[in-house]
């Protein structure tokens, strides 16, 4: 049985409590498809509330800790080393859909390094959790990244630009290079997921540009955590503020890292 400290604790108790407005309002969604008021801002108030019940929890729990939130930016603390860094729902289009994959997730950061994080699947139940030098979970048991080491055997994930987005051009090369080697590539549609599912060995890999703090704070130490490699596409470690994430297993990641490389057309590739 895993033993959780209290900071995680802390965490994970405001996620449970984030959560339960969360999957009641996910149960409403396809009815309000017919609503006059539209899905769009009704799944905006839902991610609005789970900020808010998230931000009051870690706030009475921890009264000097800064935030860094999704919705609503920067809060400072009065302490200026430790900071909560949130995405209140990862995954929102999904929730909108009515596609049952989305996630709450919760970083905690300390003199700009990430020493906790949780990651909270509502629909499956599934808590995963990380310590920095403590060890990754999900609910009780612990999580290690996949062993496979042949790319031709592996799944990895991405992220796919969208309109308005930047980049079409350069990951549909990278799309190319990566399918011609694997056994799969996955688009489920959380960055926060992703990273679990890596970490806990679901998928060899994860790989996406022009993500933000909040969709990979927890998500990077989980990783590590598990035991693999978590890095900007061009091998940097420092990822968090970063234009790409490359999160492999310990065997393949300089095999994909190799694959994106090559595939790269030009850096201001549209
Ligand atoms: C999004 C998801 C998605 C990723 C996007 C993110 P949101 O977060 O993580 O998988 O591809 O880049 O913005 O908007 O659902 O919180
Ligand atoms: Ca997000
Ligand atoms: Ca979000």
């Amino acid at each position: 049985m895993a033993r959780q400290s209290a900071l995680i604790t802390v965490m994970t108790n405001a996620a449970y409590r984030a959560a339960r407005g969360l999957k009641r309002d996910f149960g409403e969604v396809e009815q309000l498809q017919v609503s006059t008021k539209g899905p769009s801002d009704f799944v905006a108030a839902a991610d609005l509330q789970a900020e808010k019940i998230l931000r009051d929890e870690l706030a009475r729990a921890r009264p000097e800790y800064g935030f860094l939130l999704e919705e609503g930016g920067v809060v400072e603390g009065t302490d200026p080393r430790r900071r909560w860094i949130i995405d209140p729902l990862d995954g929102t289009l999904n929730f909108l859909h009515g596609i049952p994959h989305f996630a709450i997730s919760i970083g905690l950061e300390r003199d700009g390094q990430i020493v906790a994080g949780v990651i909270y699947e509502p629909l499956r139940d599934e808590m995963f959790w990380a310590e920095l030098g403590a060890g990754a979970f999900v609910n009780d048991h612990r999580l290690r990244v996949s062993t496979r080491g042949n790319m031709g055997d592996s799944v990895f994930a991405t992220g796919v630009p969208w309109r308005g987005r930047p980049n079409h051009r350069s990951f549909l090369c990278q799309l190319e290079a990566v399918m011609a080697v694997s056994a799969g590539i996955r688009r489920f549609g959380s960055a926060a997921l992703d990273l679990a599912y890596v970490a806990a060995g679901r998928y060899e890999g994860f790989w996406e540009s022009s993500l933000n703090p909040w969709d990979i704070a927890a998500g990077v130490l989980l990783v590590r955590e598990a035991g693999g490699f978590v890095t900007t596409i061009d091998g940097s470690r420092e990822v968090i503020r970063a234009p790409s994430i490359l999160a492999v297993n310990d065997r393949l990641h300089g095999a994909l890292m190799a694959v994106l490389a090559q595939a790269a057309p030009s850096p201001d590739g549209a």
